[in-house]
């Protein structure tokens, strides 16, 4: 069984996050804003990188699966029909003697803050975030700013359904912001009121519902596991009957073993026919899928497997930092799947010589094209590879005097630390041939 890191490991992701650009408080020069943050110039290269990943497996190498992208703000209508608006709900109670406000279920009876145990009953609490659409704030113009990218998919079920011919099992994906008025975001990255989701509603027969749940689980799990997250740090759990959301026949979370234990990375639910029968009953729209060659008409049930983009990207920079040693001198490195790493290759001229400069440029606009690629000419060679590691990059092209006469430069490897010496002609497919 893992152990949980140490906890200095989360202090150190946090830490190595805000100095090198990954992740930013946001709103930092007001003193910061109730938990959102900002991705800074390497943190967005992850991000993408991570998404990209999730598309790829998702859409992109699958012949029964679509994408689609929704508007963040829809009908008010669709939420009374998921039930979001009637159950998406945390309990919470106050605490008469300092009047500081937690959910129920986390607090044990007695207030964190003042441990108080004069707590008022609890009441539920709506985690969707309100707002007017158009000029008059009334009852009328309520809309909200959707918790789940997934109600996206279920209303456009038909309209995907008609102009794809697609016909069950298939799915259709989509990646994009959700906000929830979380009571106790925290860890940073891990639980914030706006985030990203990358999830896929997997259509499917009805009798097809455990078959394809179970693959589902397997599918997803074996994703964080191709792009560097150790086994031992994964596992699945099954929920409890009363852990269950309000629309789930079943549910297991991908969990990952995080520096304060384990905790979800994803959910893989069976939704069985509840959103679209939902959707049927409240737009009075049929949302079915008939089968020509049997004559059938049915429901389709749907399986989700839905994942958070910062919770992931999380994850990977935790299971990627690591600290060793080379030639007696510390040396910080993520060690990033090369698809997730903001930058998958850095040139490097020896030094700031006025000489190397063109053949380094020259060797920078050759690449670029293929890899997402830093140039840097600062500092010392050493300092600049340790900057390297630190962001996770895993091949530096160093250029040196040597190469503006053999026309050759050195990939430096960054986990390995292998050097090797290639013509710059075929450098792009060296790389490529590392990277692909
Ligand atoms: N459509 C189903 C659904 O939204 P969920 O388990 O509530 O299910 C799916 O959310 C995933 O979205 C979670 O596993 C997590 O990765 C991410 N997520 C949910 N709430 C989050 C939050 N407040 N902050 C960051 N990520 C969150």
């Amino acid at each position: 069984m893992a152990e949980a890191k140490s906890p200095d490991l989360f202090e150190q992701v946090v830490n190595l996050s805000k100095r090198r650009g990954f992740v930013f408080p946001s709103s930092e020069i007001y003193g910061g804003f109730r938990s959102t943050y900002d991705y800074g110039p390497l943190g967005v290269l992850m991000k993408r990188n991570v998404m990209d990943a999730w598309w790829r497996a998702m859409v992109q190498q699958r012949d029964d699966i679509v994408g689609i992208d929704a508007a963040i703000l829809m009908a008010p209508k669709v939420w009374e029909a998921s039930g979001h608006v009637a159950t998406f709900a945390d309990p919470l109670v106050d605490c008469r003697k300092c009047k500081e406000r937690w959910r129920e279920d986390q607090i044990e009876g007695v207030c964190p803050n003042c441990g108080s145990t004069d707590l008022t009953p609890a009441r539920p609490f709506n985690l969707m975030f309100k707002t007017h659409v158009g000029p008059v704030e009334d009852e009328g113009s309520i809309a909200y700013l959707r918790p789940e990218t997934a109600q996206g998919i279920f209303v456009n079920f038909m309209n995907v359904l008609q102009t794809t011919r697609k016909k069950p099992p298939f799915g259709i994906a989509q990646m994009g912001k959700s906000f929830r008025n979380e009571i106790t975001p925290g860890n940073f990255i891990f639980r914030t009121r706006e985030f990203e989701q990358m999830e896929m509603e997997f259509f499917i027969p009805p009798v097809e519902g455990d078959t394809w749940f179970e693959y589902w689980c397997r599918e997803r799990l074996q994703w964080y596991v191709d792009h560097g997250i150790p086994e031992d740090k994964l596992r699945l759990r099954e929920h409890d009957a009363e852990e269950l959301s309000h629309y789930s026949a079943g549910t297991a979370d991908i969990e990952f073993l995080y520096p304060w234990g384990w905790g979800e990375l994803e959910g893989v639910a069976n939704r069985t026919d509840y959103d679209l029968t939902q959707h049927a009953k409240f737009s009075g729209e049929k949302l079915e899928y008939y089968d020509q060659a049997t004559g059938e008409r049915y429901v389709p049930h749907v399986i989700e497997p839905a994942a958070g983009v910062g919770r992931s990207m999380m994850a990977f920079l935790l299971a990627a930092y690591d600290e060793d040693e080379i030639n007696g001198e510390k040396r910080t490195v993520l060690r990033l799947h090369h698809r997730l790493a903001p930058y998958q290759v850095a040139v490097l001229p020896l030094s700031k010589n006025e000489k190397l400069t063109p053949t380094a440029r020259e060797v920078y606009d050759l690449i670029k094209p293929h890899f997402m690629t830093d140039y840097d000419e600062t500092q010392s060679i050493g300092r600049r590879y340790r900057r390297q590691d630190e962001a996770g990059t895993p091949y530096c092209v160093t250029v040196d005097f040597e190469s503006i006469e053999d026309k050759a430069v050195t990939i430096r490897e960054r986990d390995t630390l292998e050097q090797v010496r290639v013509p710059i002609d075929e450098l792009a497919s060296m790389l490529t041939d590392r990277l692909a």
